[in-house]
């Protein structure tokens, strides 16, 4: 299928050229017999920002879950790396933290370690970890404000803690596409700083695609590329700057279930 089909793309296209790394086309889903997605478009290609908004329950997770292939559509597709998202190769090239990360209470692994098993992905992992492996491993650990806590057990750290060494393992993985949701809720500004400088030197210098949910957008609100916002469905896909001219109060969404950053755009 001609990905360009799927979605509008931004005036200024810059993505022209640029691999689709995830993508849906009319997805609908629902857990019960009611349709908490419906008829669901979107597209992230490498090199790309992109911030998938909405209010709690609105679906965002959900729309994670079925483009990687965790749940099934009951209509329409999804794809990843041009894939259906079930099938296999995609390991190493794929980072995804989920909201709540399924967490063994009983891990004994330290922070430092798991974010080391990030690296193991290059496929050497006999190797002894080179001088670049382990500064990068320690760039990602403080990049989620965790390197005072590196030598901790992971199951002595809070949820959120938790969540944010799944993401450091994520960024030492250096992904092609990385799929964060909810990933900085509750984390300090200097935090926040170092996770959008991590976020952004793995688009610029990698060209990796991102896909981020979240409510707290400041940190990243100069950077990103597209703004989805979902409610079911769809309401608006396009630049920060598009969102702003339409203005938020059209969406038909209140503003204090958006991002604290869509409220100082309008
Ligand atoms: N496992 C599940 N079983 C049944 N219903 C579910 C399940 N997970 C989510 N839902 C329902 O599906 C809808 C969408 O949930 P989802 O978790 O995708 O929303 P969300 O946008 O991620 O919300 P939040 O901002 O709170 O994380 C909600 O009405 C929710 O109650
Ligand atoms: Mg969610």
């Amino acid at each position: 299928m001609d990905s360009t089909a799927l979605s509008p793309m931004p005036a200024d296209d810059e993505r022209a050229g640029n691999e689709e790394l995830l993508g849906a086309a009319g997805l609908t889903f629902g857990y019960g017999r009611d349709a908490v997605l419906e008829n669901v478009d979107l597209s992230v290609h490498a090199g790309e920002f992109v911030a998938l908004v909405g209010p709690n329950g609105s679906g965002k997770s959900t729309l994670l879950r079925l483009l990687l292939g965790s749940l099934q559509p009951w209509a329409g597709e999804a794809r990843l790396f041009g894939r259906p998202p079930g099938s296999v190769g995609k390991r190493g090239q794929l980072g995804y933290v989920p909201q709540r990360p399924n967490l063994s209470s009983a891990l004994p692994a330290t922070v430092h370690e798991i974010v080391s098993a990030g690296r193991l992905t290059d496929g050497r992992w006999w190797l002894p970890m080179s001088r670049a492996g382990r500064d990068q491993v320690g760039h990602a650990i403080a990049s989620v404000g965790l390197a005072d806590l590196a030598r901790r057990p992971l199951n002595e750290l809070s949820g959120g803690q938790q969540q944010r060494a799944f993401i450091a393992r994520a960024f030492a993985s250096e992904p092609s596409l990385l799929v964060l949701d909810e990933p900085t809720a509750g984390v300090d500004a200097a935090s926040q700083r170092s996770f959008r400088d991590s976020l952004v030197h793995l688009i610029r210098e990698h060209g990796a695609g991102v896909l981020l949910v979240s409510h707290e957008l400041s940190a990243v609100a100069d950077d990103v590329d597209r703004v989805v916002v979902l409610k079911r469905t769809i309401l608006f896909d396009g630049t920060p700057a598009d969102l702003v001219a339409e203005g938020v109060g059209s969406l038909g969404v209140h503003e204090e279930d958006l991002p604290i950053w869509l409220e100082q755009l309008t």
